[in-house]
């Protein structure tokens, strides 16, 4: 069996974040979401993975590399423009061969993998299997109507939804698929849908079978939601001092500190992880906060956040439920006059307290 990773896609839902990263490189617990699902296909015992690569291949190929640093061989697949998920099983059709495949969209985040998703598969093969999840909005989604737990139709992103049960992005297919992808023409939307390639199936009596899953996470460009996956995933990691903290610092919880990183004055409350050679001065960083590598939080409080690498907070109290991009400075202003100053780029949010 083999794997396709799709991490093409311009990523418009997590602006501005996306403006200057691939939406699969968007850090959870200070790791790219891709690698979560790169590391779960490993897992399963799938060696061989496509990775479908757009506008964003020089960034996603010096990430991932050759693959084996998941103990994967992956070969790289361009799409030359974001024509849809079964455009992408089509170009990616020589390189699958006859095998069959789960196709792993690289910004979607499972918790608990695919093993057993995947053993199941192999040992039953259907013609296809999907999962499936209860979401609050099921217009950001592909959206399937189960009958007596048969899956009888799915709709791309309906205005009015038959259910709230929306297609995560893991789908186990067998060749078949292949024939479906060649005969769909593209949606309103002009791409080719998987989600249109599976109701082909379903409407060839093929054997398309669901799972209905919880632990999901996609970009829906929801920051809270991007804040909550944060959180979750810090609830899991394992408390490391790899940096150096001084005798007046306070390290209180499930705490990781990454090598280089220097604490010094501050006290730091888990959930959190400090990355790589960042710097925490006279601050205090609360529960489910990551920082990313080479940050610098000095004379800052910050909690429930995330911070991407290279950037800089300075006399800032107090900051809550923010994520912060790369290369950010954010200080206080002058105090005369009392004004804020902003240099915000396209499609920023800010909310502040005065
Ligand atoms: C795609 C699929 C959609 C699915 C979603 C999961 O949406 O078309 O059916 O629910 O992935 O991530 P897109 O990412 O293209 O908006």
């Amino acid at each position: 069996m083999k794997a396709l990773v799709l991490s093409g896609g311009a990523g418009t839902r997590l602006r501005p974040i996306t403006h200057t990263s691939a939406k699969q490189l968007v850090p959870v617990a200070n790791k790219p979401v891709l690698f979560y699902g790169l590391e779960a296909i490993a897992e399963s015992g799938i060696r061989d993975v496509g990775i479908i690569v757009g506008d964003t291949a020089d960034e996603i190929m010096a990430a991932v590399g050759d693959g084996s640093e998941f103990g994967i061989s992956v070969t790289y697949i361009r799409q030359h423009a974001p024509l849809g998920l079964a455009h992408a099983v089509l170009i990616a059709r020589d390189y699958l061969g006859d095998d069959d495949f789960v196709m792993y969209l690289g910004d979607n985040f499972i918790v608990g993998g695919i093993r057993d998703l995947v053993d199941d598969f192999r040992q039953a093969r259907p013609d296809a299997h999907i999962l499936l999840t209860h979401v609050a909005d099921p217009r950001h989604f592909g959206v399937a109507e189960l009958v007596d737990g048969r899956v009888v139709s799915l709709e791309e992103k309906p205005q009015h939804a038959k259910s709230d049960l929306a297609l995560v992005g893991v789908y186990l297919f067998t060749p078949v698929v292949h024939e479906a992808v060649r005969v769909i023409t593209p949606s309103e939307r002009g791409e080719l849908e998987i989600t249109h390639a599976i109701q082909w199936l379903i409407d060839r009596e093929c054997d398309v079978r669901s799972t209905i899953i919880s632990g999901y996470w996609k970009d829906t460009g929801n920051v809270t939601d991007m804040l909550e996956v944060n959180r979750s995933v810090l609830e899991t990691i394992e408390t490391r001092v790899a940096g150096t903290v001084d005798a007046t610092s306070e390290i209180i919880g499930r705490v990781r500190i990454d090598r280089g990183a220097r604490i010094s004055g501050s006290r730091i409350v888990g959930p959190a992880v400090i990355g790589a050679s960042t710097e925490v001065v006279d601050s205090y960083v609360g529960p489910f906060t990551a920082i990313g590598e080479c940050c610098r939080i000095e004379d800052t409080e910050i909690e429930y956040s995330i911070v991407l690498r290279d950037s800089a907070l300075t006399g800032v109290r107090r900051v809550e439920a923010s994520l912060i991009g790369r290369g950010v400075e954010v200080t206080p202003a002058p105090r005369n006059p009392a004004a804020h100053r902003f240099v915000l780029g396209d499609h920023s949010k800010v909310q502040i307290s005065s």
